[in-house]
């Protein structure tokens, strides 16, 4: 990039952020990758980045010290940390970006994206062939700044959650309590691993998450590996004719992959509620297919359902 139009020396790029050279240095745009020590600039500026805070300060180290993953930052002309973003292989060629958080007085300035140049140069050094990231879909400046560095929204997916347990309600569902489901969950088997990648390779809900599948609030492709891991740790689960892939985070039950159909969803979704009611969880989350049917029976059964995009661009 050229920084500076010469004769007039204004910030290009940035029109609304037109400046004088000495301005601009107070947004010089270096990158490089993050260290330990940045930690009390980053932790300055991300603690209270969401109206619920932020996970980054309490792991910011572990993500510098992880070689699995890259962490950067922007820096200052005094090499402070004005902004950083974080990527990491989930797979051979997969990666993950997350993370990008850019201190208030900097933003809109191009920032983020710089990073986000970083990391996929990095990335694709590596072997990256794709890179995906989830974007709330209120958050319209990360949607702005991750659509002008070419990423488009591939897939839609929905956070569903609910509270578990003897005083949780479902609001509706005739907003009383709610009955055991007619189905039960079983567990899968190493064996039952074709007809579930079949499934999901197939199936309405599956074809509509492009075969992802969730691992906390990271995607990546369903793999066989995965669905052995699940059934091995009692995490894949047979419910009726659909599949279940669960996580189990202490207090909450996580379902990772839902295959489901419209006949059977609400039940199925009733099933995995009496599952994590059965092992003492305090909340349920799953994340769905944003299909009608789908979101409808998580709504019946109890749940706040939130939207969120899946970005992603080839490296
Ligand atoms: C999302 C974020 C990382 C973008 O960083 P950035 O370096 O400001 O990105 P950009 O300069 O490309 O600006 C992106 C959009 O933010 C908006 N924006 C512009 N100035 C802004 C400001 N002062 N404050 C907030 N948003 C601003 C504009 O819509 C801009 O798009 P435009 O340039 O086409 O007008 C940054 O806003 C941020 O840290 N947000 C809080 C954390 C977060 O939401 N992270 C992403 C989680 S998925």
């Amino acid at each position: 990039m050229t920084p500076f139009r010469s004769g007039e020396r204004v910030l290009v790029g940035h029109p609304r952020h037109r400046c004088t050279l000495g301005e601009a240095y107070d947004h010089a745009m270096r990158t490089r990758a993050a260290r330990l020590d940045d930690i009390d600039a980053i932790v300055a500026f991300t603690t209270g980045t969401f109206s619920w805070g932020d996970y980054v300060p309490g792991l910011f180290a572990s993500w510098v010290t992880d070689d699995d993953g890259m962490t950067m930052v922007a820096v200052d002309d005094d090499d402070v940390p004005i902004g950083m973003a974080r990527a990491v292989f989930l797979t051979e060629h997969e990666v993950w970006s997350h993370a990008a958080r850019v201190h208030p007085d900097h933003r809109g300035l191009g920032i983020a994206g710089d990073l986000a140049d970083a990391l996929m140069t990095w990335a694709g050094e590596r072997g990256g062939q794709v890179m995906r990231l989830l974007i709330d879909d209120d958050n319209l400046a990360s949607i702005r700044h991750i659509t002008k560095k070419g990423f488009t929204r591939a897939v839609s997916v929905v956070r569903a959650s609910r509270g578990i347990g003897p005083g949780s309600f479902n609001p509706e569902g005739n907003g009383g309590r709610r009955h055991p489901s007619p189905l039960v969950s079983r567990p899968g088997k190493v064996q039952d691993l074709a007809l579930v990648r079949a499934s999901w390779s197939t199936s309405e809900v599956g074809r509509s998450l492009r075969g992802l599948v969730a691992s906390g609030w990271r995607f990546h492709r369903l793999r066989d590996v995965d669905i052995e891991q699940a059934a091995r740790s009692g995490n894949l689960w047979e419910i009726g004719n659909s599949w279940a892939i669960t996580e189990s985070v202490e207090p909450t039950f996580d379902i990772c992959l839902l295959d489901t159909g419209p006949d059977e969803a609400f039940d199925v979704i009733g099933a995995l509620i009496d599952t994590a009611n059965n092992r003492g969880a305090d909340a349920l989350t799953a994340w769905l297919a944003d299909t009608d049917w789908l979101v409808q029976a998580a709504r019946r059964a109890g749940c706040d359902v939130i939207g969120h995009g899946i970005w992603v661009k080839p490296l």
